[in-house]
């Protein structure tokens, strides 16, 4: 028995993955599935205006990026919900000098990369997105980027997991990893003990908070909260995934209009503030002043799962048995498709090129643990 702990995107995307390849898998949710982080999300595709070529996972996130269509496709088959992708591309737009060489710089990064982008002067930024405001200097866009309804792949998820038998517990509270001297046994939830010859860390921004794991074992993840609102359009304004300065705007077919997202050390302070939400309504209004009549129809925010590194952990650690799937920071949408791929490539014992600098043995014994 495979014990997932976690029913986020990340954590219902390996029991999927992990029940395809035949295993019988449970996953203990502390609250509700697909809530939390992947709830909260704006959903964008986004690993190169995230700024990400060049970076040491950036093969990792592209080669998500590409399974993403057949992921949603496979989903909407085994669950009958469909996620609502959309490749389409996205515009980062700049307002000043130093934002367009900054942006133009990333076009560069990401051609090198052999990935579409083109910068885009002003009258061609304008032509493709007109509510941009009348101060637009040019945009870069990344062709191959775009969104998913990250609130419909949870549920997809959730679906396409029943559907393969997985049996979800969810509302349980925390639970603590049990391990004897050499291996994980099992874990301890409120209503009993549940053993498992393998159990996958997938607790998001909780991550490093699991009671039971032996210091060596253990590995640092911490919140960073992201607060975020809707406004309702009444039409099309924005037809894409638009970056501006301070925010970004992501349309949504319900006729949503999402603006995110603060980036604060908040710790597990899930609250909306005052303060986060004009600095939003700051950015996104000065770049697009037409936004200024529409309703505000919600807010709500989140915690990123961060690690010190700001690299995801995937794979095995210190414990056998013990596997780590956190730490997804800015990306865990986008990571949700190839994390589940390599992390039961990894419970079968393969981590290829792309997953190595991902391995939660590269931070090596925590000081406590060596000293001991
Ligand atoms: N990926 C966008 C964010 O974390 O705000």
């Amino acid at each position: 028995m495979i014990v997932v702990l976690g029913g986020g995107l990340i954590g219902l995307g390996i029991a999927y993955e992990l029940a395809k390849r035949g295993a019988e898998v449970r996953v203990l949710e502390a609250g509700e599935p697909g809530r939390a982080a992947s709830w909260a999300a704006a959903g964008m595709l986004a690993p190169y205006t995230e700024g990400l070529a060049g970076t040491p996972f950036e093969a990792f996130c592209a080669r998500s990026l590409a399974l993403y269509p057949a992921y949603v496709e496979e989903l909407r088959e085994a669950g009958g919900v469909d996620a609502r992708l959309k490749i389409d591309g996205i515009v980062r737009a700049a307002y000043t000098e130093t934002e367009a060489s900054a942006l133009r710089a990333q076009v560069d990064a990401a051609r090198q990369s052999g990935v579409e982008a083109a910068w885009l002067e002003r009258r061609e930024v304008v032509r493709a997105e007109p509510a941009l405001g009348p101060n637009v200097l040019g945009g870069a866009l990344f062709a191959g980027e775009g969104q998913v309804d990250n609130r419909r792949l949870g549920r997809a998820l959730a679906s396409a997991c029943a559907a393969r038998g997985v049996r979800i517990d969810a509302g349980g509270g925390h639970v603590a990893l049990e391990a004897d001297a050499r291996r994980v046994r099992g874990v301890r939830s409120r209503d009993g003990f549940v053993p498992a010859s393998v159990v996958v860390n997938a607790t998001g921004a909780w991550a490093g908070e699991l009671a039971g794991v032996p210091p060596e074992a253990r590995l640092p993840v911490f919140p960073v909260k992201g607060q975020m609102l809707a406004l309702a359009m009444s039409r099309a304004l924005m037809r894409r995934v638009v970056w501006v300065p301070g925010a970004y705007l992501v349309p949504r077919d319900d006729g949503r209009l999402l603006v995110g997202a603060t980036v604060e050390d908040a710790a597990f302070d899930v609250r909306v503030t005052a303060g986060g939400i004009r600095s939003l309504l700051d950015a996104a209004l000065a770049a697009v002043p037409a936004l200024r009549d529409l309703a505000l129809v919600e807010t709500w925010a989140g915690l990123r799962p961060a690690s010190p590194d700001g690299l995801p952990y995937l794979g095995a650690t210190s414990l056998e048995g013990y596997f780590v799937a956190a730490g997804h920071h800015r990306n865990g949408v986008l990571l949700a498709p190839a994390t589940a791929r390599a992390l039961a490539d990894a419970l079968e014992g393969k981590v290829d090129d792309a997953a190595r600098p991902l391995s939660p043995l590269r931070l090596g014994a925590p000081p406590s643990a060596l000293a001991s």
